[in-house]
């Protein structure tokens, strides 16, 4: 016998009633969904012949979660609980049998059934609080009943995703069955259940590790305290943290209770909107309207790295990391011999920490071979280059490439600040040649920009994006201009931090700001872990800025123990005097008396300046999407995601306010930034938002 809806059905196998749930892609609990599991299960427990109930998923994987796009939206009957105390609640066992990933809501539906099987690669997670929330359905009050409350503290404020082996070892499973088999290996269980007689077990009614918890509030203390700084500027850990409190102190329904307030207060904040808007950001990035998915791509087999600098070698690193061999080209031996040394030491670092091992170590070097000829890039599927921000040297190197590389190889540069344009002209194969820029440190760092030149071939721009996300990375397109989307942004927010240093601020005074904001440092910080010399040079030298003054001075940041801030041994930075009577001789030299510069002028001009700067590249058809911009900032420059990017943060904002502040501090920005893009003071006066602008 079979009864069946468009998302979910029901047939029954001898005594078992399977509910098998089927809505693609991942089977997340829309209306439909919670629906047909209420309706099935109830179906499965009147029926006589039933005796035990599997609850299974088609297509890739097990229910993976609520469905985040009736976030926001009014709530639709019948509510998930509903269908979660069928399952709890019926006389029957229940068996979720779970491949792929059961996660969120999903993993709450498993753990109301009385009994879990997995596939080996199955994996089972509460990653809620990646969007900002927790698990709303009683999962911060079942989990740690099973697994106790320090684990559970992990896996709630972590989200991550745990493979079934390991679940089965917390008990979060009770069993795994083979690869391939779940259905038969969850009707087999099934049977077992019946024939051992086994209870039906509610976890909620377990209470053992919540009692040991009790009267031990150092647990939270402690866990906060060891979490302040990952924690820092998010809300969704705290009440995740709030929960496992309530579930340890009262009883289930309570804890339930209070879990459900504690839902509502992130799901109605601006925090989880911008999580749950990045979620959807980072799909989208991929998407490139002109560029259809079905764009044929070169396979890269092989890659070439021009250049084993510190961005070569760390480039390099991704591509070793994922199996695909390279090949690095320096023009001096002991260049080359530096810059492998320090891509094994890095390795040798990393399984120091235990992340690898040795074997690992010496599998990835053996994929990177040295050479100090261009001609061993020949077979290349492609190559990057990554050498010194030369238009002449690049436009050499890429002439002889093109000369030395297999027709039909893509050839890339991960310049950060030429136009890839010119670079085109060197060669033949125009349509070859894409940017790629990789962000410093380049095997840490995941963004990718991939910048499309005036003749770049739509297989190229796949194949950088697709390349780009082969090795993990979040693969942004930008257009051709000054600084790519990301450096663009970053040199507005520059003007004005360098602009109000001669107007009064402190470096700290504006790195405080930022960092409060939620990035991890300010520009003045970040000029000192960099250097101040990049792009600096003695013999070129005028004087003309604080900066060239600290650099003469031998103060080019951490790397000499001063530069903005006087570093101690363990590189605790402090203001420094030496750096205060410099901005005051500037500021005398320009005329300027030193004035009284609020936290919020230093946040509006910062921030707005970026906003106003990421408008003007939306409307020249640089990015594709508002969205885009986000990515890049992101993942990239550590832009706090609870704040959605800078695009999301200006909508948070208000475009109006964002405009009438930029007007407001008028010719104190300068002439660029107080420039308004016509494109935000269109969308300010129509009451539109920048998230919703899309080019193409
Ligand atoms: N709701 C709605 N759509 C979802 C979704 C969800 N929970 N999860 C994934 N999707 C969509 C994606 O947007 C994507 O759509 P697209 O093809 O149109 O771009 C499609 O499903 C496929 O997703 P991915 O590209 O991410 O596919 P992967 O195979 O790489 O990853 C996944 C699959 C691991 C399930 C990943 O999609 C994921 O992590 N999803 C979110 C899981 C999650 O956070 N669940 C908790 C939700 S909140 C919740 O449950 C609250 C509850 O406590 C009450």
């Amino acid at each position: 016998m079979s009864s069946s809806s468009s998302v979910a059905s029901l047939s029954v196998e001898g005594d078992i009633g399977v509910v098998t749930l089927n809505s693609p892609p991942v089977n997340a609990l829309s209306q439909a969904v919670r629906a047909g599991i209420l309706e099935n299960v109830n179906k499965a427990v009147a029926d006589p012949a039933v005796k035990a109930i599997v609850l299974i998923c088609e297509g890739r994987t097990f229910i993976a979660g609520a469905d985040i796009t009736e976030f926001g939206k009014p709530r639709k009957d019948p509510p998930l609980s509903e269908a979660q105390d069928a399952i709890e609640n019926s006389p029957k066992p229940v068996v979720a049998a779970i491949h792929g990933t059961a996660l969120g809501g999903g993993f709450e539906v498993a753990l109301c059934c009385h009994y879990r099987v997995a596939v080996p690669s199955a994996k089972c997670g509460l990653p809620e609080v990646k969007l900002g929330l927790l698990p709303g359905a009683g999962g911060t009050q079942r989990l740690p009943r099973i697994v106790g409350v320090e684990r559970a503290l992990d896996l709630l404020t972590s989200g991550q995703h745990v493979p079934a082996p390991k679940c089965l070892e917390m008990g979060l499973v009770d069993e795994i069955v083979p690869e391939g088999e779940l259905r038969a290996g969850a009707i087999a269980f099934a049977r077992r259940v019946l024939a051992e007689k086994r209870p039906l077990r509610k976890v909620r009614d377990t209470d053992e590790k919540m009692v040991a918890a009790r009267g031990k509030p150092e647990i939270f203390a402690d866990f906060r305290k060891a979490n302040a700084r990952k924690f820092r500027g998010f809300q969704a850990p705290e009440n995740n943290i709030r929960c496992v409190e309530a579930a340890v102190n009262l009883p289930f329904d309570e804890g339930m209770k209070a879990e459900r307030k504690l839902f509502e207060e992130l799901m109605s904040g601006t925090q989880s909107a911008a999580q749950r808007y990045v979620f959807f950001a980072e799909r989208e990035v991929w998407k490139i309207p002109d560029v259809p998915a079905d764009t044929p791509v070169v396979a890269v087999k092989k890659v070439g790295m021009v250049g084993a600098g510190t961005m070569g070698g760390g480039i390099a690193m991704n591509f070793a990391n994922v199996g695909i061999p390279v090949t690095l080209v320096e023009t001096r031996p002991e260049a080359l011999e530096r810059g492998l040394k320090v891509v094994r030491r890095n390795y040798e670092n990393t399984a120091k920490r235990g992340r690898l091992t040795n074997e690992q170590v010496e599998q990835r070097m053996g994929l990177l071979t040295g050479s100090l000829e261009l001609e061993s890039l020949a077979d290349c599927d492609l190559v990057i280059e990554a050498v010194f921000e030369n238009m002449e040297i690049k436009q050499d190197i890429f002439a002889k490439l093109d000369r030395i590389v297999k027709p039909g190889a893509i050839l890339a540069t991960n310049t950060s600040a030429l136009n890839i344009n010119e670079i085109g002209r060197a060669v033949k194969r125009p349509e070859g040649i894409v940017g790629m820029h990789f962000f410093s440190p380049a095997n840490v760092m995941r963004l990718l920009e991939v910048v499309r030149g005036d003749t770049t071939s739509k297989t190229a721009i796949a194949t950088a994006m697709q390349v780009g996300k082969k090795v993990g990375k979040i693969a942004a397109l930008s257009g051709v201009c000054p600084g790519f989307i990301g450096n663009r942004i970053l040199a507005a927010r520059t003007r004005q931090a360098q602009a109000m240093l001669l107007e009064g601020a402190m470096p700290w005074d504006i790195d405080k700001v930022l960092y409060e904001f939620g990035l991890p440092m300010g520009p003045f910080a970040m000029s000192d872990l960099a250097g101040l010399d990049i792009g600096w040079s003695k013999e070129t030298s005028k004087r003309a800025t604080v900066r060239e003054a600290l650099c003469e001075m031998d103060r080019r940041g951490q790397k000499t123990g001063a530069g903005y801030y006087d570093y101690d041994e363990s590189r605790k930075a402090s203001p420094s005097p030496v750096t205060e009577k410099l901005v005051h001789e500037f500021m005398a030299a320009a005329g300027n008396k030193p004035r009284e510069i609020t936290e919020q002028e230093i946040l509006e001009r910062c921030v707005y300046a970026m906003i106003n700067e990421g408008a003007k590249i939306l409307d020249e058809g640089i990015a594709i999407r508002a969205s885009d911009i986000d990515i890049v900032w992101i993942n990239g420059y550590g832009w706090p995601v609870y704040r959605g990017g800078p695009m999301f943060y200006a909508d948070t904002v208000g475009l109006q306010t964002v405009v009438s502040k930029l007007e407001e501090y008028g010719e104190r920005m300068g002439a660029a930034d107080s420039a308004i893009s016509p494109l935000l003071a269109r969308l300010a006066k129509d009451g539109k938002r920048l998230q919703d602008v899309k080019n193409g």
